[in-house]
């Protein structure tokens, strides 16, 4: 079995991760952050032990602003919602997952003014039409950092620098980036970013976060829930502490044990390796699939303007055909459809059918996409 697709999640796991999952809930078992005895302290040191590794890993001086979320999905949310008023305008991309455009078009509904900038058909996002669209009215800009469908890379420091001439905030989904290439929020200009665990990270699901950089006024951002947190247990009002203001009920403590041994497995590896080892493969990739007949191949085709995600349609056949066939003939396992990002295969021209996409993990080998190559050959052939 080869796994291409890294994308939705990431596939096999770092044996620490899994390791370290069974650890903290055979030592750490307590409720984190509540009682005050052994077990409890313990896991509560291993939350904020990974909260001091993400803070560092982003570029954020406090860790205190790393929120533990389920997933991309939900910080996303988070920020959108805590953030936007009727009446106030977003900005966005035409190449966005549904878990921005859909918390989006809800807002939409209780008057929040949505633009969104239509991508180049090669996905990329010249930043100079971020200019023609931001007004000292818009609240928020929210971009992806890569898209899902083809990895495009959207130049997000120049996006910073003109979404802050106004005062809007940038919130970044950095769903497919995290793990994959350095991120640096201070030096980028990202103000929120949204991250998932269980792709390129190497966590497991069901554990996401939103980093509030530092200096951005958390006053600004109303929690998405309420509820029990721990701290202040004598005030039935949320309290404003971070990141209790919106961390209620119990924690993925397991999630979050997982998540900080996938940050230190990609640290002793190093990311420069890995995003080097992704390149060679998307480079194989792009190259393989480019010299077979019928094959049209989406997006920027660089592997240096993209992390490694590869989308192609096969002229004459269906992409769930395609998709069924390497799977039960050759064991190869994609992603064909829309990959809930309806808007990104309208951009490129893929809608309605969408594309097979390819998405190679830091664990698939050379010969791994050279067998994909040589097995898409006979499919499409036959
Ligand atoms: C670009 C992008 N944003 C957001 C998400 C949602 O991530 P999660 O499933 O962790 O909520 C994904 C997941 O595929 C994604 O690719």
């Amino acid at each position: 079995m080869i796994y291409l697709d890294n994308a939705a999640t990431s596939w096999p796991k770092p044996t620490e991760v899994l390791k370290a999952m069974t650890d903290v809930l055979e030592r750490a078992g307590g409720n984190p952050g509540r009682s005050g005895h052994r077990l409890s302290i313990a896991a509560a040191r291993i939350i904020y032990d990974t909260r001091e590794e993400i803070a560092q890993f982003f570029g954020v001086s406090d860790p205190l602003r790393v929120i533990f979320t389920s997933n991309a999905t939900h910080a996303i949310n988070l920020a959108l919602k805590g953030i936007l008023k009727p009446g106030d305008h977003v900005v966005t991309s035409s190449m966005e997952h549904n878990s921005v455009m859909r918390p989006l078009r809800n807002l939409e509904k209780q008057g929040i003014r949505l633009s969104i900038i239509p991508n180049d058909p090669d996905s990329s996002l010249d930043a100079k039409n971020v200019t023609k669209i931001v007004t000292s009215n818009t609240r928020l800009v929210v971009m992806t950092h890569a898209s899902n469908v083809v990895g495009t890379i959207l130049p997000i420091a120049e996006i910073a620098s003109i979404t802050h001439k106004t005062g809007a905030l940038l919130l970044v989904d950095a769903a497919q980036t995290a793990g994959a290439i350095p991120i640096d929020m201070q030096s980028m200009g990202i103000d929120l970013l949204a991250f998932t665990g269980h792709k390129e990270l190497q966590g497991p699901p069901g554990i996401g976060g939103l980093v509030i950089a530092d200096g951005v006024d958390a006053s600004r951002i109303e929690p998405l829930i309420h509820g029990g947190t721990g701290s202040r247990s004598e005030s039935e009002e949320q309290p404003d502490d971070l990141p209790d203001k919106y961390e209620s009920g119990t924690a993925n403590t397991a999630g979050i044990a997982g998540l900080g041994a996938g940050l230190r497995w990609i640290k002793v590896r190093g990311i420069g390796e890995i995003r080097g080892h992704m390149k060679k493969l998307s480079q194989t990739l792009m190259d393989g699939l480019s010299n077979l007949p019928k094959v049209k191949i989406y997006g920027t085709l660089d592997p240096e303007r993209s992390v490694a995600i590869i989308s192609f349609t096969v002229a004459g056949k269906r992409v769930s055909d395609i998709g069924l066939r390497l799977d039960e003939e050759y064991g190869i396992l994609s992603r064909v459809g829309l990959h809930c990002a309806p808007a990104a295969h309208r951009t490129i021209g893929s809608f309605p059918e969408g594309t097979i996409r390819l998405a190679p993990g830091v664990f698939t080998t050379l010969d791994d996409v050279q067998e994909a190559i040589a097995a898409i050959n006979k499919v499409v052939q036959a």
